[in-house]
């Protein structure tokens, strides 16, 4: 299977630029739309990657547009769109910021792509996803976030460096919120099938749990103006093609829970199966007592955040 017609990514920033350049070389669609409000930016950005194609060898048309009439038709949107946390912003400054900005495009996305498969990476990405999906009005399993494929990835990157083995051997989870409080499940990582808690000792993978924590912040602080993008888009064009090409993939998303961990009325990270109709069904895996404790206090974080936005203006 080749792919599907169309992906709007909306946000043209350095998560959107990279992510378009990367969809377009994976060839996952015949279009890919790059969406911002600043004139120039999205077409300039998508001219650019167009002119590699005779290169890279990719037939996907490359297209920028500041019209929002660019979603029509879209089969996939991932919305990459908002602001940065500056120095003075309160996270609930950010948060209703960002929020203002995702409305428009949620009810845009309504009204030119009803069946579109939604994506969510703009943070909180945990509330920002749950936003989208009440203006949009979508069924739960048609949106939702990106955070857990690409905290699972410096996971595995820090352990694998620890073992000095390829990190494609290390598999696992982190679960939970993408901030403070994710939760980088042990007991389920393992090392071509080996256990991990079998492979280092409890001092070193206390330090990669932390590390891992502080994986976005650490990239913060190096670049000093911006976050990251590299690891972030691979994450996000992998979530892509398990919907594009139908691949019932089993990763870590920031998915609607109903019941499920024992939790009601959140979106947070968890292991789900996904496809071409987007999240097929949340799968829940077993966690000792000390992940489960810290996977809850996880939700409760996102349900803070939840609180600020049910008190914004409607
Ligand atoms: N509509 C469309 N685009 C918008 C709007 C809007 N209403 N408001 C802002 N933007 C655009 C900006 O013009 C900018 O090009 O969003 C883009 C954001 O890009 P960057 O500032 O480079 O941020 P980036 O690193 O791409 O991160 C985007 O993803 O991982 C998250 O925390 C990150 O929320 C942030 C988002």
């Amino acid at each position: 299977m080749t792919g599907v017609s169309k992906i709007v990514v909306l946000g043209a920033g350095n998560i959107g630029g990279s992510l378009a350049q990367r969809l377009a070389e994976a060839d996952l669609a015949e279009e890919v739309t790059l969406f911002d409000i600043v004139e120039g930016l999205p077409e300039g950005k998508a001219l650019d990657i167009q002119e590699s194609a005779p290169i890279l060898e990719f037939s996907t048309r490359v297209r920028g547009s500041t019209s929002l009439d660019a979603i029509a038709g879209a089969d996939i949107v991932i919305e990459t769109a908002g602001l940065a946390r500056k120095p003075g912003m309160s996270r609930s400054d950010l948060l209703t910021k960002n929020a203002g900005i995702l409305r428009g495009h949620a009810e845009a996305v309504r009204a030119k792509a009803p069946g579109a498969i939604v994506v969510v990476v703009t943070n909180p990405v945990d509330v920002m996803t749950f936003y989208f999906r009440e203006i949009s009005g979508f069924a739960p399993a048609r949106v939702f976030g990106e955070s857990g494929t690409l905290d699972t990835a410096r996971f595995r990157t820090f352990v694998a460096d620890a073992l000095h083995v390829s990190p494609r051997d290390v598999t696992g989870f982190v679960l939970g919120t993408h901030g403070d409080t994710m939760v980088p499940v042990l007991s389920l990582t393992n090392v071509s099938g080996v256990p991990l808690t079998k492979l280092l000792p409890a001092d070193r993978l206390d330090a990669i749990v932390d590390r891992t924590r502080k994986g976005g912040g650490e990239i913060v602080n190096l670049l000093k103006t911006g976050s990251a993008y590299y690891a972030p888009t691979a994450s996000q064009a992998e979530l892509v093609r398990a919907i594009a090409r139908d691949q019932h993939r089993l990763l870590p998303v920031t998915a609607h829970l109903n019941g499920e961990f024992g939790e009601k009325g959140v979106y947070v990270g968890v292991p789900v199966v996904l496809g071409r109709q987007g999240v097929e069904r949340v799968v829940e895996v077993d966690l000792t007592p000390a992940e489960r404790a810290a996977f809850q206090t996880s939700v409760r974080a996102v349900r803070e955040d939840l609180a600020i936005l049910a008190q914004m203006p409607k």
